[in-house]
Protein backbone atom coordinates (compact mmCIF):
# COMPACT_ATOMS: atom_id res chain seq x y z
CA UNK A 1 0.00 0.00 0.00
CA UNK A 2 2.84 2.24 -0.64
CA UNK A 3 3.72 2.08 3.23
CA UNK A 4 0.43 4.64 3.90
CA UNK A 5 -1.80 3.73 6.36
CA UNK A 6 -5.78 3.07 5.96
CA UNK A 7 -6.95 6.66 6.45
CA UNK A 8 -3.87 7.88 4.19
CA UNK A 9 -5.15 5.39 1.17
CA UNK A 10 -8.71 6.67 1.81
CA UNK A 11 -7.99 9.92 1.30
CA UNK A 12 -5.68 9.24 -1.46
CA UNK A 13 -8.63 7.54 -3.54
CA UNK A 14 -10.63 10.54 -2.39
CA UNK A 15 -8.47 12.97 -3.85
CA UNK A 16 -8.75 11.00 -7.07
CA UNK A 17 -12.75 10.77 -6.72
CA UNK A 18 -12.65 14.74 -6.59
CA UNK A 19 -10.41 15.06 -9.58
CA UNK A 20 -12.25 12.94 -11.70
CA UNK A 21 -15.72 15.13 -10.71
CA UNK A 22 -14.34 17.95 -11.74
CA UNK A 23 -14.37 15.97 -15.24
CA UNK A 24 -17.58 14.82 -14.99
CA UNK A 25 -18.95 18.10 -14.07
CA UNK A 26 -21.80 19.06 -16.22
CA UNK A 27 -21.53 16.64 -18.70
CA UNK A 28 -24.43 14.59 -17.20
CA UNK A 29 -22.61 11.22 -17.53
CA UNK A 30 -23.71 7.96 -16.50
CA UNK A 31 -22.42 4.16 -15.31
CA UNK A 32 -23.47 1.05 -14.69
CA UNK A 33 -22.00 -1.56 -12.42
CA UNK A 34 -22.97 -5.07 -14.00
CA UNK A 35 -22.58 -7.93 -10.98
CA UNK A 36 -21.77 -11.73 -11.29
CA UNK A 37 -21.49 -14.30 -9.05
CA UNK A 38 -21.61 -14.17 -5.44
CA UNK A 39 -22.82 -11.63 -2.70
CA UNK A 40 -18.88 -10.74 -1.95
CA UNK A 41 -18.98 -9.65 -5.83
CA UNK A 42 -22.59 -7.79 -5.15
CA UNK A 43 -20.62 -5.89 -1.80
CA UNK A 44 -17.49 -4.98 -4.05
CA UNK A 45 -19.85 -3.78 -6.68
CA UNK A 46 -21.63 -1.13 -4.29
CA UNK A 47 -18.60 -0.30 -3.22
CA UNK A 48 -17.47 0.92 -6.93
CA UNK A 49 -20.92 2.12 -7.55
CA UNK A 50 -20.23 4.28 -4.28
CA UNK A 51 -17.02 5.97 -6.00
CA UNK A 52 -18.81 6.62 -9.50
CA UNK A 53 -21.46 8.36 -7.71
CA UNK A 54 -19.22 10.42 -5.82
CA UNK A 55 -17.62 11.17 -8.67
CA UNK A 56 -20.69 12.85 -10.62
CA UNK A 57 -21.61 9.82 -12.68
CA UNK A 58 -25.37 8.70 -12.61
CA UNK A 59 -26.76 5.44 -12.41
CA UNK A 60 -27.54 4.45 -16.22
CA UNK A 61 -31.19 1.83 -16.77
CA UNK A 62 -29.23 -0.26 -19.46
CA UNK A 63 -25.58 -0.88 -20.44
CA UNK A 64 -26.79 1.30 -23.75
CA UNK A 65 -26.91 4.53 -22.21
CA UNK A 66 -24.11 4.20 -20.19
CA UNK A 67 -20.71 6.46 -20.03
CA UNK A 68 -18.70 3.64 -18.14
CA UNK A 69 -19.88 0.31 -17.99
CA UNK A 70 -17.85 -2.08 -15.13
CA UNK A 71 -17.78 -6.04 -15.20
CA UNK A 72 -17.44 -7.60 -11.98
CA UNK A 73 -16.77 -10.99 -12.56
CA UNK A 74 -16.72 -14.31 -11.40
CA UNK A 75 -14.51 -17.34 -12.32
CA UNK A 76 -16.01 -20.25 -9.82
CA UNK A 77 -17.18 -21.86 -12.74
CA UNK A 78 -16.42 -22.05 -16.81
CA UNK A 79 -20.13 -20.62 -17.81
CA UNK A 80 -19.14 -16.73 -15.85
CA UNK A 81 -16.87 -16.57 -18.55
CA UNK A 82 -18.74 -16.83 -21.45
CA UNK A 83 -20.99 -14.85 -20.14
CA UNK A 84 -18.65 -12.06 -19.94
CA UNK A 85 -16.82 -12.53 -23.30
CA UNK A 86 -20.60 -12.40 -24.85
CA UNK A 87 -21.30 -9.08 -22.91
CA UNK A 88 -17.45 -7.18 -24.23
CA UNK A 89 -18.96 -8.68 -27.93
CA UNK A 90 -22.69 -6.84 -27.39
CA UNK A 91 -20.19 -3.62 -25.98
CA UNK A 92 -18.08 -3.05 -29.03
CA UNK A 93 -21.09 -1.66 -30.90
CA UNK A 94 -22.06 0.35 -28.00
CA UNK A 95 -18.54 2.22 -28.05
CA UNK A 96 -18.81 2.91 -31.63
CA UNK A 97 -21.83 4.88 -30.72
CA UNK A 98 -20.53 6.39 -28.09
CA UNK A 99 -16.51 6.68 -28.40
CA UNK A 100 -16.18 8.43 -25.40
CA UNK A 101 -17.68 5.20 -23.49
CA UNK A 102 -15.53 3.45 -21.20
CA UNK A 103 -15.52 -0.13 -19.68
CA UNK A 104 -13.64 -1.60 -16.77
CA UNK A 105 -13.20 -5.50 -15.93
CA UNK A 106 -12.58 -6.65 -12.58
CA UNK A 107 -13.03 -8.78 -10.21
CA UNK A 108 -11.91 -12.90 -10.37
CA UNK A 109 -11.66 -13.49 -13.60
CA UNK A 110 -8.83 -10.91 -13.96
CA UNK A 111 -6.59 -12.64 -11.72
CA UNK A 112 -6.02 -15.41 -14.46
CA UNK A 113 -3.35 -14.96 -16.61
CA UNK A 114 -4.73 -16.24 -19.34
CA UNK A 115 -8.10 -14.36 -19.05
CA UNK A 116 -5.98 -10.48 -19.08
CA UNK A 117 -3.95 -12.15 -22.49
CA UNK A 118 -7.05 -12.77 -23.98
CA UNK A 119 -8.82 -9.75 -23.42
CA UNK A 120 -5.49 -7.92 -24.21
CA UNK A 121 -5.43 -9.48 -27.64
CA UNK A 122 -8.97 -9.80 -28.67
CA UNK A 123 -10.98 -6.99 -26.49
CA UNK A 124 -8.31 -3.78 -27.03
CA UNK A 125 -11.18 -1.51 -26.67
CA UNK A 126 -11.51 -2.82 -23.19
CA UNK A 127 -10.20 0.61 -20.99
CA UNK A 128 -9.19 -0.29 -17.46
CA UNK A 129 -8.65 -3.87 -15.91
CA UNK A 130 -7.81 -4.41 -12.32
CA UNK A 131 -8.23 -7.87 -9.88
CA UNK A 132 -9.45 -8.58 -6.76
CA UNK A 133 -6.51 -7.26 -3.83
CA UNK A 134 -6.79 -3.65 -5.31
CA UNK A 135 -10.24 -3.04 -5.71
CA UNK A 136 -9.80 0.23 -3.91
CA UNK A 137 -7.82 1.59 -6.33
CA UNK A 138 -10.44 2.00 -8.84
CA UNK A 139 -10.50 5.97 -8.81
CA UNK A 140 -7.07 5.83 -9.13
CA UNK A 141 -7.02 3.74 -11.51
CA UNK A 142 -9.80 5.10 -13.53
CA UNK A 143 -7.75 8.85 -13.23
CA UNK A 144 -4.94 7.69 -15.10
CA UNK A 145 -7.26 6.35 -17.88
CA UNK A 146 -9.28 9.25 -18.00
CA UNK A 147 -5.73 11.43 -18.52
CA UNK A 148 -3.68 9.06 -19.97
CA UNK A 149 -5.59 7.37 -22.81
CA UNK A 150 -4.14 3.86 -22.85
CA UNK A 151 -5.72 0.59 -21.92
CA UNK A 152 -4.90 0.56 -18.24
CA UNK A 153 -4.01 -3.27 -16.57
CA UNK A 154 -3.41 -3.38 -13.03
CA UNK A 155 -3.39 -7.02 -11.35
CA UNK A 156 -1.77 -7.23 -8.04
CA UNK A 157 -0.96 -11.14 -7.24
CA UNK A 158 -1.71 -10.86 -3.49
CA UNK A 159 -1.94 -8.34 -1.11
CA UNK A 160 -1.76 -8.00 2.75
CA UNK A 161 -4.22 -4.55 3.08
CA UNK A 162 -7.49 -4.76 4.20
CA UNK A 163 -8.79 -0.72 3.14
CA UNK A 164 -11.70 0.36 4.25
CA UNK A 165 -14.01 3.31 4.36
CA UNK A 166 -14.08 4.29 1.10
CA UNK A 167 -17.68 5.03 -0.24
CA UNK A 168 -20.29 2.56 -1.08
CA UNK A 169 -23.72 2.61 -2.61
CA UNK A 170 -26.32 0.11 -1.28
CA UNK A 171 -28.15 -1.77 -3.42
CA UNK A 172 -31.48 -1.96 -1.08
CA UNK A 173 -31.00 0.64 1.51
CA UNK A 174 -32.44 -1.77 3.62
CA UNK A 175 -30.03 -4.16 3.71
CA UNK A 176 -26.25 -4.77 2.84
CA UNK A 177 -23.58 -6.98 3.04
CA UNK A 178 -20.59 -6.22 5.50
CA UNK A 179 -16.98 -8.01 4.63
CA UNK A 180 -15.49 -9.80 7.56
CA UNK A 181 -12.92 -11.73 6.17
CA UNK A 182 -11.64 -11.54 2.81
CA UNK A 183 -9.85 -14.95 0.86
CA UNK A 184 -10.02 -18.27 1.60
CA UNK A 185 -6.93 -20.99 2.28
CA UNK A 186 -8.90 -24.08 2.75
CA UNK A 187 -8.14 -25.61 -0.82
CA UNK A 188 -10.66 -27.61 -1.66
CA UNK A 189 -9.18 -29.43 -4.75
CA UNK A 190 -12.41 -28.16 -7.10
CA UNK A 191 -11.96 -24.51 -6.20
CA UNK A 192 -9.96 -21.60 -7.71
CA UNK A 193 -11.12 -18.77 -5.24
CA UNK A 194 -8.47 -19.61 -3.09
CA UNK A 195 -5.78 -18.75 -5.96
CA UNK A 196 -7.52 -15.72 -7.66
CA UNK A 197 -8.88 -13.90 -3.91
CA UNK A 198 -5.67 -14.30 -1.92
CA UNK A 199 -5.07 -15.92 1.42
CA UNK A 200 -7.41 -15.92 4.62
CA UNK A 201 -7.38 -12.14 6.00
CA UNK A 202 -10.00 -11.18 8.92
CA UNK A 203 -10.91 -7.42 9.80
CA UNK A 204 -10.81 -6.63 13.17
CA UNK A 205 -14.29 -6.74 15.25
CA UNK A 206 -14.21 -3.12 16.17
CA UNK A 207 -14.46 -1.92 12.49
CA UNK A 208 -17.17 -4.25 11.57
CA UNK A 209 -19.26 -3.36 14.23
CA UNK A 210 -18.86 0.68 13.73
CA UNK A 211 -19.69 -0.22 9.98
CA UNK A 212 -23.02 -2.15 11.16
CA UNK A 213 -23.79 0.87 13.63
CA UNK A 214 -23.26 2.89 10.05
CA UNK A 215 -25.74 1.14 8.17
CA UNK A 216 -28.14 1.04 11.05
CA UNK A 217 -28.38 4.63 11.50
CA UNK A 218 -28.74 5.18 7.48
CA UNK A 219 -31.67 3.00 8.19
CA UNK A 220 -30.51 -0.50 7.52
CA UNK A 221 -32.51 -3.25 8.72
CA UNK A 222 -30.87 -6.31 7.95
CA UNK A 223 -26.56 -6.88 7.33
CA UNK A 224 -25.46 -9.82 6.00
CA UNK A 225 -21.53 -10.92 7.33
CA UNK A 226 -19.55 -12.37 4.17
CA UNK A 227 -16.73 -14.62 4.12
CA UNK A 228 -15.51 -17.20 2.08
CA UNK A 229 -15.27 -19.30 5.40
CA UNK A 230 -16.98 -17.07 8.09
CA UNK A 231 -16.29 -20.58 10.72
CA UNK A 232 -12.71 -19.49 10.59
CA UNK A 233 -13.20 -15.56 11.19
CA UNK A 234 -10.83 -14.29 13.37
CA UNK A 235 -7.62 -15.73 12.82
CA UNK A 236 -4.82 -14.15 13.04
CA UNK A 237 -6.07 -10.92 15.01
CA UNK A 238 -4.32 -9.35 17.74
CA UNK A 239 -7.62 -9.73 19.86
CA UNK A 240 -8.82 -12.97 19.08
CA UNK A 241 -12.44 -13.64 18.68
CA UNK A 242 -14.63 -16.31 17.40
CA UNK A 243 -17.40 -15.77 15.04
CA UNK A 244 -19.86 -16.46 16.82
CA UNK A 245 -18.92 -13.73 19.51
CA UNK A 246 -18.39 -11.46 16.39
CA UNK A 247 -21.93 -12.33 15.56
CA UNK A 248 -23.08 -11.72 19.09
CA UNK A 249 -22.32 -8.36 18.90
CA UNK A 250 -23.14 -7.68 15.54
CA UNK A 251 -27.16 -8.39 16.80
CA UNK A 252 -26.96 -6.02 19.56
CA UNK A 253 -26.65 -3.42 17.02
CA UNK A 254 -29.07 -1.07 17.45
CA UNK A 255 -31.64 -0.59 14.78
CA UNK A 256 -30.40 -3.82 13.23
CA UNK A 257 -33.50 -6.47 12.98
CA UNK A 258 -31.99 -9.07 11.46
CA UNK A 259 -28.16 -10.19 10.78
CA UNK A 260 -27.30 -13.53 8.36
CA UNK A 261 -23.70 -14.76 7.47
CA UNK A 262 -22.88 -16.68 4.30
CA UNK A 263 -20.81 -18.72 4.09
CA UNK A 264 -20.29 -21.79 6.65
CA UNK A 265 -17.68 -24.35 5.68
CA UNK A 266 -18.96 -27.79 7.69
CA UNK A 267 -15.76 -28.31 8.88
CA UNK A 268 -15.45 -25.35 11.29
CA UNK A 269 -19.05 -25.26 12.61
CA UNK A 270 -18.83 -24.50 16.36
CA UNK A 271 -21.60 -25.70 18.96
CA UNK A 272 -20.99 -21.91 20.40
CA UNK A 273 -21.96 -20.93 16.91
CA UNK A 274 -25.04 -23.26 17.09
CA UNK A 275 -26.16 -21.73 20.49
CA UNK A 276 -25.62 -18.01 19.88
CA UNK A 277 -27.74 -18.55 16.64
CA UNK A 278 -30.40 -20.39 18.90
CA UNK A 279 -30.25 -17.93 21.72
CA UNK A 280 -30.60 -15.01 19.35
CA UNK A 281 -33.99 -13.80 17.84
CA UNK A 282 -32.52 -11.42 15.78
CA UNK A 283 -30.06 -14.17 13.68
CA UNK A 284 -32.07 -15.39 10.70
CA UNK A 285 -32.98 -19.14 11.15
CA UNK A 286 -30.60 -20.07 8.41
CA UNK A 287 -27.39 -21.80 8.03
CA UNK A 288 -26.13 -22.09 4.34
CA UNK A 289 -24.03 -25.18 4.91
CA UNK A 290 -22.06 -26.42 1.71
CA UNK A 291 -22.10 -29.76 1.18
CA UNK A 292 -20.45 -30.25 -1.98
CA UNK A 293 -20.62 -34.37 -1.86
CA UNK A 294 -22.29 -37.18 0.18
CA UNK A 295 -19.40 -39.95 -0.75
CA UNK A 296 -16.71 -40.37 1.80
CA UNK A 297 -14.09 -41.09 -0.88
CA UNK A 298 -15.03 -37.71 -2.96
CA UNK A 299 -15.10 -35.50 0.00
CA UNK A 300 -11.90 -36.50 0.46
CA UNK A 301 -10.40 -36.04 -2.83
CA UNK A 302 -12.20 -32.59 -2.71
CA UNK A 303 -10.09 -31.89 0.63
CA UNK A 304 -13.30 -31.09 2.23
CA UNK A 305 -12.21 -32.34 6.27
CA UNK A 306 -15.42 -34.06 7.15
CA UNK A 307 -17.48 -37.15 6.36
CA UNK A 308 -20.95 -38.08 5.35
CA UNK A 309 -21.92 -39.19 9.12
CA UNK A 310 -20.24 -36.03 10.61
CA UNK A 311 -22.40 -34.08 8.19
CA UNK A 312 -25.58 -35.52 9.10
CA UNK A 313 -24.63 -35.16 12.37
CA UNK A 314 -24.24 -31.44 12.45
CA UNK A 315 -27.19 -30.39 10.51
CA UNK A 316 -29.35 -32.85 12.95
CA UNK A 317 -27.59 -31.01 15.74
CA UNK A 318 -28.64 -27.47 13.91
CA UNK A 319 -31.95 -28.51 13.50
CA UNK A 320 -32.78 -29.88 16.84
CA UNK A 321 -30.70 -26.62 18.74
CA UNK A 322 -32.63 -24.27 16.28
CA UNK A 323 -36.18 -24.69 15.64
CA UNK A 324 -38.00 -23.98 12.26
CA UNK A 325 -34.14 -23.49 10.60
CA UNK A 326 -33.65 -24.01 7.05
CA UNK A 327 -30.73 -25.25 5.94
CA UNK A 328 -29.51 -25.09 2.72
CA UNK A 329 -26.66 -26.24 0.57
CA UNK A 330 -24.01 -26.27 -2.31
CA UNK A 331 -23.86 -29.52 -4.40
CA UNK A 332 -21.39 -30.17 -7.29
CA UNK A 333 -22.21 -33.11 -9.49
CA UNK A 334 -19.62 -34.83 -11.33
CA UNK A 335 -16.32 -33.96 -9.41
CA UNK A 336 -13.50 -36.39 -11.04
CA UNK A 337 -13.52 -40.27 -10.54
CA UNK A 338 -17.46 -39.66 -9.23
CA UNK A 339 -19.31 -43.07 -9.38
CA UNK A 340 -23.30 -43.55 -9.37
CA UNK A 341 -22.52 -45.34 -5.59
CA UNK A 342 -21.01 -41.79 -4.68
CA UNK A 343 -23.76 -39.95 -6.35
CA UNK A 344 -26.57 -42.13 -4.18
CA UNK A 345 -24.51 -41.13 -1.09
CA UNK A 346 -25.23 -37.70 -2.19
CA UNK A 347 -28.51 -38.34 -2.78
CA UNK A 348 -28.93 -40.26 0.70
CA UNK A 349 -27.92 -36.71 2.15
CA UNK A 350 -30.18 -35.04 0.74
CA UNK A 351 -33.08 -37.24 1.75
CA UNK A 352 -31.80 -37.56 5.66
CA UNK A 353 -30.77 -33.55 6.01
CA UNK A 354 -33.92 -32.92 4.09
CA UNK A 355 -32.70 -29.53 2.36
CA UNK A 356 -34.74 -26.33 2.27
CA UNK A 357 -32.97 -25.07 -1.21
CA UNK A 358 -30.00 -26.10 -2.55
CA UNK A 359 -27.50 -25.66 -5.41
CA UNK A 360 -26.64 -27.67 -7.76
CA UNK A 361 -23.17 -27.04 -10.24
CA UNK A 362 -21.98 -29.06 -12.60
CA UNK A 363 -18.47 -29.91 -11.60
CA UNK A 364 -15.81 -27.51 -13.52
CA UNK A 365 -12.57 -27.71 -14.70
CA UNK A 366 -10.56 -24.75 -13.10
CA UNK A 367 -6.83 -24.31 -14.73
CA UNK A 368 -4.89 -24.40 -11.53
CA UNK A 369 -6.57 -26.25 -9.55
CA UNK A 370 -5.38 -29.72 -8.27
CA UNK A 371 -8.86 -31.76 -9.60
CA UNK A 372 -8.19 -30.00 -12.86
CA UNK A 373 -5.19 -32.84 -13.44
CA UNK A 374 -7.03 -35.59 -12.50
CA UNK A 375 -9.17 -37.53 -15.14
CA UNK A 376 -12.46 -36.14 -16.03
CA UNK A 377 -15.62 -37.79 -16.58
CA UNK A 378 -17.57 -38.20 -19.67
CA UNK A 379 -20.60 -35.10 -19.94
CA UNK A 380 -22.65 -37.37 -20.59
CA UNK A 381 -22.51 -39.28 -17.41
CA UNK A 382 -21.96 -36.29 -15.17
CA UNK A 383 -25.49 -35.67 -16.67
CA UNK A 384 -27.67 -38.29 -15.73
CA UNK A 385 -26.18 -37.86 -11.78
CA UNK A 386 -26.69 -34.22 -12.18
CA UNK A 387 -30.29 -34.70 -13.34
CA UNK A 388 -31.08 -37.60 -10.45
CA UNK A 389 -29.50 -35.08 -7.88
CA UNK A 390 -31.36 -32.30 -9.29
CA UNK A 391 -34.73 -33.81 -9.03
CA UNK A 392 -33.98 -34.74 -5.47
CA UNK A 393 -33.43 -31.97 -4.15
CA UNK A 394 -36.27 -30.06 -5.57
CA UNK A 395 -38.84 -32.57 -4.28
CA UNK A 396 -37.56 -32.46 -1.24
CA UNK A 397 -36.88 -28.74 -0.81
CA UNK A 398 -40.49 -27.73 -2.35
CA UNK A 399 -41.79 -30.47 1.12
CA UNK A 400 -39.68 -28.86 2.84
CA UNK A 401 -40.93 -25.23 2.19
CA UNK A 402 -44.15 -26.06 2.60
CA UNK A 403 -43.89 -26.94 6.80
CA UNK A 404 -44.75 -23.35 7.37
CA UNK A 405 -48.08 -22.81 5.53
CA UNK A 406 -51.07 -21.35 8.30
CA UNK A 407 -48.21 -20.24 10.53
CA UNK A 408 -48.23 -16.14 10.87
CA UNK A 409 -44.34 -15.23 10.29
CA UNK A 410 -41.80 -11.79 10.66
CA UNK A 411 -41.13 -10.85 6.78
CA UNK A 412 -39.29 -8.05 5.90
CA UNK A 413 -40.64 -6.23 2.69
CA UNK A 414 -38.22 -6.10 0.57
CA UNK A 415 -39.83 -4.34 -2.82
CA UNK A 416 -43.30 -4.14 -4.85
CA UNK A 417 -43.67 -7.41 -6.85
CA UNK A 418 -42.86 -7.71 -10.21
CA UNK A 419 -45.83 -9.29 -11.48
CA UNK A 420 -48.46 -6.90 -9.74
CA UNK A 421 -47.90 -3.81 -8.07
CA UNK A 422 -50.83 -3.70 -5.75
CA UNK A 423 -48.80 -6.68 -3.81
CA UNK A 424 -45.41 -6.76 -1.94
CA UNK A 425 -42.44 -9.24 -1.53
CA UNK A 426 -40.30 -9.79 0.94
CA UNK A 427 -38.47 -12.88 2.68
CA UNK A 428 -38.81 -14.74 6.24
CA UNK A 429 -35.74 -14.99 8.41
CA UNK A 430 -35.62 -18.81 6.66
CA UNK A 431 -34.78 -17.00 3.66
CA UNK A 432 -38.48 -18.09 1.89
CA UNK A 433 -39.80 -15.58 -0.59
CA UNK A 434 -43.09 -14.29 0.37
CA UNK A 435 -45.98 -12.02 -1.64
CA UNK A 436 -48.86 -10.03 -0.28
CA UNK A 437 -50.85 -7.28 -0.52
CA UNK A 438 -49.82 -4.22 0.00
CA UNK A 439 -50.83 -2.45 3.36
CA UNK A 440 -49.87 0.71 5.33
CA UNK A 441 -46.17 -0.49 6.26
CA UNK A 442 -43.34 -0.20 3.25
CA UNK A 443 -40.31 -1.13 1.66
CA UNK A 444 -37.91 -2.05 4.65
CA UNK A 445 -40.34 -2.56 7.44
CA UNK A 446 -40.91 -5.99 9.07
CA UNK A 447 -44.48 -7.05 9.27
CA UNK A 448 -45.92 -9.96 10.65
CA UNK A 449 -47.64 -12.32 8.01
CA UNK A 450 -49.99 -15.18 7.51
CA UNK A 451 -48.40 -17.64 5.38
CA UNK A 452 -51.68 -18.66 3.37
CA UNK A 453 -50.83 -20.88 0.90
CA UNK A 454 -47.16 -22.19 -0.10
CA UNK A 455 -46.81 -21.90 -4.03
CA UNK A 456 -43.68 -24.26 -4.15
CA UNK A 457 -41.11 -22.23 -3.58
CA UNK A 458 -42.76 -19.31 -1.97
CA UNK A 459 -46.16 -18.08 -0.11
CA UNK A 460 -48.90 -16.04 -0.89
CA UNK A 461 -50.06 -14.23 2.77
CA UNK A 462 -52.05 -11.68 4.00
CA UNK A 463 -50.52 -8.68 6.86
CA UNK A 464 -51.60 -9.40 10.34
CA UNK A 465 -50.44 -6.79 12.22
CA UNK A 466 -48.58 -4.12 10.28
N1 LIG B 1 -17.17 -26.50 -10.29
C1 LIG B 1 -18.46 -26.50 -9.89
N2 LIG B 1 -18.89 -25.85 -8.80
C2 LIG B 1 -17.97 -25.19 -8.07
N3 LIG B 1 -18.09 -24.47 -6.95
C3 LIG B 1 -16.88 -24.00 -6.61
N4 LIG B 1 -15.97 -24.40 -7.50
C4 LIG B 1 -16.63 -25.15 -8.42
C5 LIG B 1 -16.23 -25.86 -9.58
N5 LIG B 1 -14.96 -25.89 -9.99
C6 LIG B 1 -19.35 -24.31 -6.23
C7 LIG B 1 -19.27 -24.89 -4.84
C8 LIG B 1 -19.26 -23.68 -3.97
C9 LIG B 1 -20.08 -22.70 -4.78
C10 LIG B 1 -19.92 -21.28 -4.43
O1 LIG B 1 -19.63 -22.93 -6.10
O2 LIG B 1 -20.43 -25.66 -4.63
O3 LIG B 1 -19.84 -23.91 -2.70
FE1 LIG C 1 -13.58 -22.59 -2.47
FE2 LIG C 1 -13.52 -24.42 -0.52
FE3 LIG C 1 -12.69 -21.89 -0.02
FE4 LIG C 1 -15.29 -22.39 -0.43
S1 LIG C 1 -14.05 -23.18 1.27
S2 LIG C 1 -14.08 -20.72 -1.35
S3 LIG C 1 -15.25 -24.04 -1.95
S4 LIG C 1 -11.73 -23.38 -1.42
Amino acid sequence: MNGLSNEEEVTRQLDFISKIRAFTEGKKLKYLVVTFGCQMNERDSEKIAGSLSRMGYDKADSEEEADIIVYNTCTVRENADKRLYGRLGVCKAYKQKNKDMLIALCGCMMQEDNVVSKIRSSYPYVDLIFGTHNIYKFPELLYSRLSGGSQIIDIWEKTDDLVEDLPSLRKYPFKTGINIMYGCDNFCTYCIVPYVRGRERSRNAIEIIREAEKAAEDGVKEIMLLGQNVNSYGKGLEDPISFAQLLKEVSKVNGIRRVRFMTSHPKDLSDELIEVIAENEKIARHVHLPLQSGSDRILKDMNRHYTKARYIELADRIRSRIPDVSITTDIIVGFPGETVPDVDDTIDVIEKVRFDGAFTFEYSKRTGTPAASMEQLEKEFVQKNFDRVLETVQRISKEQAARFAGRTMEVLIEGVDEKDPLRYTGRLSQNNVVHFPVTGAGIGDMVQVKLDECMGFYYNGTVVCP
